[in-house]
């Protein structure tokens, strides 16, 4: 079959707060394609919340089990929407993955915005720390050269609205 012509998923990367579930989200629904967002689908799989996961089983537990649904849905029959979880890109298996199969798009924002968005959040474990925003740094530092390494294209969701920023991505596809 020509490649060409079978739809292709997209598989949204980014930092946590970037927007990867909400535009997925919407991005589906223009679409009429399934969304599947990676870290609910791990939450189902194992039948608590990510941050009960870690303090249970530890953060490579979770990295395998990351790795294994990236595997599974990238490669899937069915066109979808992919909101990855921030932590995506660590794994050069993964980054792997996500090269050869979805066009990824990379929603980068700044740190000082994602802290503006994240600073009450409760739900990840990785920001349940003293300086969240320090730590947002650093991943930032760690992880915006891998997310450009697989992403085909850039967005800036700092500024517009989730109703232009779907747009933008439906006009990348
Ligand atoms: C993580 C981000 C989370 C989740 C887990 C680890 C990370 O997803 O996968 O808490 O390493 O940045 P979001 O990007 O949706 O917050």
């Amino acid at each position: 079959p020509d490649s060409r012509s079978s739809p292709v998923s997209v598989a949204l990367v980014g930092m946590p707060g970037s927007g990867k579930s909400a535009l997925g989200r919407r991005l589906a629904q223009r679409l009429d394609w399934p969304f599947v967002d990676l870290d609910q689908a791990i939450e189902d799989r194992v039948g608590c919340s990510i941050r009960e996961l870690f303090e249970r089983k530890g953060e490579p537990f979770f990295r395998d089990l990351e790795q294994r649904v990236i595997a599974e849905f990238s490669q899937g029959p069915v066109a979808s929407v992919i909101a990855t979880g921030g932590g995506a890109v660590l794994r050069t298996e993964n980054r792997e993955t996500l090269r050869s199969g979805p066009c990824v798009i990379y929603l980068w924002s700044t740190p000082e915005a994602l802290y503006r968005r994240l600073r009450h959040d409760v739900k990840r474990p990785l920001l349940q720390v003293a300086d969240p925003l320090a730590r947002l740094r650093d991943l930032y530092e760690q992880r915006d050269p891998l997310y450009r390494e697989v992403a085909g294209s850039v967005v800036d969701t700092g500024r517009a609205s989730v109703n232009a920023l779907t747009r933008t991505l439906h006009g990348l596809l």
